[in-house]
């Protein structure tokens, strides 16, 4: 392509060239020997099923009970489906439509948000990572958008805008009652996440992902085993499965039902609760068959706020702080600079 409105080369102009059977060495990962370690979940260690509408029209009880099985969930998976939930069926779908549609915009228009490859540009489409920087390039196209403090949208498809500001309010405030329901479950007062981290001015992301039907699935990755940065990543798709979840050492592959959300505990969530639960290492593999789209939503500490253990969860002879304090702006910037690869920023927080 010789247009110099094209400012990266798209996986979806490389798959959807004629005859292509066989990918780029530069998408070709190495066999990991972790590979073997795929499996289903197990009958006896299902992954854990939140009723998010106990924690408010449930008996005290039952909130309790649900509380209690959050704290669970993050504590031994860092990872759990959220189900009857307050975001509508119908929006949902809107919304996975709509990034549907963005990917089907001629190149030409999506390459407009190209952007300068600063994690703070308030919209970014791209491809692989970090592609100037990634050694080995990932099947997958994204789109980036900051939608909180300030919201912002790609003007293309028409009603994209629409739609995802709505998704996104309704998000936001599923993950702030949830992040509720996740103080309380670490012994904290309900609001301290809320309040600690600044959520009336937190970062809210849209990360929508495009994995495309992949000649040659077992050789690429979709994304290389991670971690996300802020608290929260409230995930969902399209009905095509591809994301797996490392727990005890194997990777699960996450089949999920209609109209549930996925629920990431994430790097900063991590860092508060002190160690107590985990971020997820997560990945997103490919398939040779279906297109699949993943739209993620971060739910995150305001840009300014140093994120650090919470002080009530400290004890210096017994639990001594794990992390050393950082703004989310610092956090995010040594994640540019770095590989996208298992916990590879936050252990440069870990004392
Ligand atoms: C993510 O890593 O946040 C998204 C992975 C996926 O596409 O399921
Ligand atoms: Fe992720």
């Amino acid at each position: 392509i010789k247009n110099s409105s094209i400012k990266f080369r798209s996986v979806k102009t490389l798959a959807e060239s004629p005859e292509l059977t066989s990918i780029p060495s530069s998408y070709t990962f190495t066999t990991n020997p972790d590979d073997e370690l795929v499996t289903d979940p197990d009958d006896d260690d299902p992954i854990p099923v939140i009723d998010y509408s106990l924690l408010f029209s449930g008996t005290p009880d039952q909130r309790a009970k649900t509380i209690h099985d959050i704290g669970r969930a993050c504590e031994q998976w860092g990872f759990f489906m959220l189900i009857n939930h307050c975001v509508p069926k119908s929006l949902m779908e809107k919304m996975v439509d709509q990034v549907f549609a963005f990917f089907n915009l001629k190149e030409e228009e999506k390459q407009e948000y190209a952007g300068n490859k600063n994690v703070t540009d308030p919209i970014r489409y791209g491809t692989s990572f970090n592609a100037s920087m990634d050694k080995v390039k990932f099947w997958r196209d994204f789109i980036k958008i900051i939608v909180h403090p300030k919201f912002h949208s790609p003007d293309k498809p028409p009603g994209f805008r629409d739609t995802c500001a709505e998704y996104c309010r309704k998000t936001r405030k599923l993950g702030r009652e949830l992040l509720k329901g996740i103080s309380e479950s670490l012994g904290l007062e309900a609001d301290y996440i809320d309040r600690t981290m600044n959520l009336d001015h937190g970062l809210q992301m849209i990360a929508a992902n495009l994995y495309l039907p992949c000649p040659q699935p077992e050789l690429a990755m979709g994304m290389p085993p991670h971690s996300d940065h802020g608290l929260l990543n409230l995930l969902i798709q399209n009905g095509v499965c591809g994301l797996q979840v490392l727990h005890h050492n194997r990777w699960i592959n996450v089949t999920s039902t209609p109209n549930c959300f996925l629920v990431l505990v994430s790097d900063h969530l991590e860092i508060v609760s002190n160690g107590k639960y985990k971020s997820v290492l997560h990945r997103a593999v490919v398939s040779n068959k279906a297109t699949r789209i993943s739209v993620a939503t971060v739910i995150a500490p305001s840009m300014d706020t140093v994120v650090e253990p919470a002080s009530e969860l400290i004890d210096n002879e017994t639990n001594p702080a794990a992390y050393v304090g950082m703004t989310h702006k610092d956090y995010m910037e040594l994640q540019r600079t770095n590989h996208l690869y298992g916990k590879s920023v936050l252990n440069q927080v870990r004392i």
